[in-house]
């Protein structure tokens, strides 16, 4: 595999290629991870669910040994995420006698959360995901009506990224969303964002997902030939809110999102996977062009046989996402992502 040429070497000085790994993709792949990548996100490892299985225990086992395996190799680490409505240990929102925790109670359990959590990572971690999925996907509200807006009130979210601020003064602080290059979410989003800033809260960067399908760059399933044009609109308005941008989740399914009844694909064609080759090529030939404002693109896994999109929406319904297949060979996606940095203009 070391005879293949590297990703992270091909866009060096642009921005930073990265991926989404896990303790099995680190046992079957690493020196392919090593090579092709140089910058980490360890999955689902540092979600609190995993860090603090029980009040007051923190385990940063398997995020420590992907945190180690970076630093060897001299790789970047992004963390993801300290909030979030989902993978949470049950014991967060219990109170005393089976009633539910009080508010005080629970900005108290979040700012330790927070405060452990960065400190333990501080001087490794240089990007953290404070915030994660936290907007509406209604067009006529602005949050998500979840978990911590319903306790707390709006403030949780400026209130994380304080706490993460003061934690670790030099870490890059990002707020992480989907669907943001549908254009009417990003510009939810976008207001939203404007507000924090004029308020003062600390906030650097914005997370594009990125979890994209051959037919559109957003979770709508709208065939679009403006796939590239929409992604370098949105890179555009967050970037011209001053923040950075970093694509977090980058995958590139070959379903689409909202139809689970689409017929199933027994083996990807020649046809289809050239299509996500030059879905692939648009998206890092945008980056490439737009990398003053974009610092960081990273892969939502390895190998097309750990993806998450083999399991979701439709639990055991193979997907072929990523740049690599279950051997870790490269797909056509790999190499015309080549392509795109050494002719950028033909692709
Ligand atoms: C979201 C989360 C990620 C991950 C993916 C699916 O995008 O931000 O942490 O859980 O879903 O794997």
């Amino acid at each position: 595999m070391t005879t293949l040429p590297s990703l992270a070497e091909t866009y060096q000085g642009l921005f930073d290629v990265g991926a989404a790994i896990n303790l099995k993709s680190l046992a079957r792949f690493p020196e392919l991870i090593a090579r092709q990548f140089n910058s980490i996100t360890t999955e689902n490892a540092m979600k609190m669910a995993a860090t603090q299985p029980r009040e007051g225990e923190f385990d940063f086992t398997d995020a420590d040994l992907m945190v180690h395996f970076a630093r060897q190799h001299r790789m970047h680490v992004r963390g993801h995420t300290l909030n979030w409505y989902q993978a949470l240990p049950e014991w967060v929102f219990a109170g005393k006698d089976g009633q539910d925790a009080d508010a005080d109670t629970l900005w108290r359990r979040l700012e330790t959360h927070v405060a452990t959590q960065v400190e333990h990572f501080r001087g490794q971690v240089y990007a953290w995901d404070v915030v994660n999925e936290a907007i509406a996907d209604e067009p006529d509200k602005v949050l998500r009506e979840n978990c911590w807006l319903r306790a707390l009130g709006p403030s949780y979210i400026p209130r994380l990224f304080e706490f993460a601020h003061q934690a670790d003064p030099d870490a890059l602080l990002f707020y992480n969303e989907y669907n943001i290059v549908h254009p009417e979410k990003r510009d939810r989003l976008a207001c939203y964002l404007r507000q924090l800033l004029d308020d003062g809260v600390p906030i650097h960067g914005v997370g594009i997902q990125s979890h994209m399908t051959l037919l559109a760059p957003h979770q709508i399933d709208e065939p679009t030939a403006d796939y590239g044009r929409l992604l370098a609109e949105a890179i555009e308005c967050f970037a011209g809110l001053g923040l950075i941008v970093h694509l977090t989740e980058l995958d590139i399914s070959c379903y689409p999102y909202q139809n689970l009844q689409a017929p199933v694909i027994p083996a990807p064609t020649e046809a289809l996977l050239d299509l996500q080759a030059q879905r692939y090529a648009e998206v890092f030939r945008t980056c490439a062009q737009l990398s003053r404002k974009v610092t960081s693109v990273t892969m939502w896994g390895v190998s097309d046989d750990l993806t998450w999109l083999n399991h979701f929406p439709v639990e055991d319904r193979t997907n072929w996402p990523l740049f690599f297949d279950g051997e870790g060979r490269p797909k056509p996606a790999f190499w015309r992502v080549m392509d795109a940095r050494r002719t950028p203009a033909q692709i």
